[in-house]
């Protein structure tokens, strides 16, 4: 089986942007792969955050993920500071990477316009240990979305790097990505995200989202019931994509054209459906709440498998760096 890796970072609550965009597509081929996820916390701390949030952060991150589907018998999902290997490597791949490189990240330009006062060397050297997390595992498959295909390439660059140099070691890998395209906010303007405050969180209940769903934007031109629409300019017919079926979506679609049904309907059954896939997300995320002392247990588990995956791989590029240990001689 090929070696999957992906991660996410533990900066908030998730919302139907990450789990129809990443998660429900970890959930549904974590089976085809060797699978290993990680809720990358070295790489939160590179911009402003509240230290003592964190653990709290991390570890529902994890519920939340098992909540979605992340098998905890398949999926090794780990936290990576639990396993100091990727660390290890961030510092070797640094030694293999052109400034150069990094310096054209367009997600590091972003960042480091975003947060003025706090340009990092972290931050600015986040992508190799996004590298590293990968390669630490010799993964070949990393689903992501469309904001991280170049920092895929730029692990598969510094595979190339490191290859070329030191002898053949890491496999190049490539990104999968997800079928569906990025999710946009209820504001219908930006990608959905924490930030925009336009979201739909996972574990909101139907009368939260129904006071945000209520309220979002639609066709501008449909301003009485009898207008009517066109669903392909509007974020909701979007969002119908994601949770109706293609014969019920039709409907939806040839009511709107001819002012059949109005906007609060086919929000109706936008949140109707959308419930139908949330509500036994939110039962298993309490359930699983209350037995945080598994989940931890679990966490070590895996930790010890990666610590172990991640000492064979050092070993093996120590030896290519001449960096025997010492006992050999
Ligand atoms: N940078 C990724 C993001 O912001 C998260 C990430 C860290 C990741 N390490 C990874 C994704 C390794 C895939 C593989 O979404
Ligand atoms: Fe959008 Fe639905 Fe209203 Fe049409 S009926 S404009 S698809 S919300």
């Amino acid at each position: 089986m090929k070696v999957l890796f992906s991660g996410i970072q533990p900066t908030g609550t998730l919302h139907i942007g990450n789990y129809f965009g990443a998660i429900k597509n970890w959930v549904k081929i974590q089976y085809d792969y060797k699978t290993y996820i990680s809720v990358v916390d070295y790489h939160a701390i590179t911009i402003e955050y509240d230290p003592g949030k964190m653990p709290e952060k991390v570890m529902d991150l994890t519920i939340n993920l098992f909540a979605c589907g992340i098998d905890l018998e398949k999926t090794i999902l780990f936290i990576q500071s639990e396993v100091t290997g990727h660390a290890d490597l961030t510092w070797i791949f640094n030694s293999v990477t052109p400034m150069g490189e990094l310096e054209r990240m367009t997600q590091f330009k972003d960042k480091a316009k975003q947060h003025k006062k706090n340009v990092n060397v972290g931050l600015f050297d986040y992508p190799v240990l996004q590298a590293a997390d990968i390669l630490l595992y010799k993964g070949e498959v990393v689903p992501v979305g469309e904001d991280q295909v170049q920092h895929i390439e730029f692990t598969r660059e510094v595979a190339r790097y490191f290859n070329k140099r030191y002898g053949k070691t890491f496999p190049e890998c490539e990104a999968l990505l997800t079928k569906s395209p990025r999710i946009m906010g209820l504001d219908g303007e930006n990608k959905m995200s924490k930030s925009m405050n336009n979201f739909i969180g996972i574990l909101e209940t139907e009368n939260q989202i129904w006071d945000k769903v209520s309220v979002a934007k639609t066709d501008p031109a449909r301003i009485k019931k009898t207008d009517p629409g066109n669903p392909f300019i509007c974020n909701i017919y979007y969002y119908h994509k994601l949770v109706t079926n293609e014969e019920a979506r039709e409907e939806v679609a040839e009511g709107c054209r001819t002012a059949g049904i109005g906007c609060l309907d086919c929000k109706k059954i936008f949140v109707t459906n959308l419930m139908r896939i949330l509500n036994p997300i939110r039962e298993r995320y309490e359930n699983l709440k209350k037995n945080t002392h598994s989940i931890r247990e679990i966490l070590n588990n895996n930790a010890d498998k990666c610590r172990h995956i991640a000492k064979q791989t050092l070993l093996e590029t120590k030896e290519r760096l001449g960096l025997n240990p010492v006992w050999k001689l």
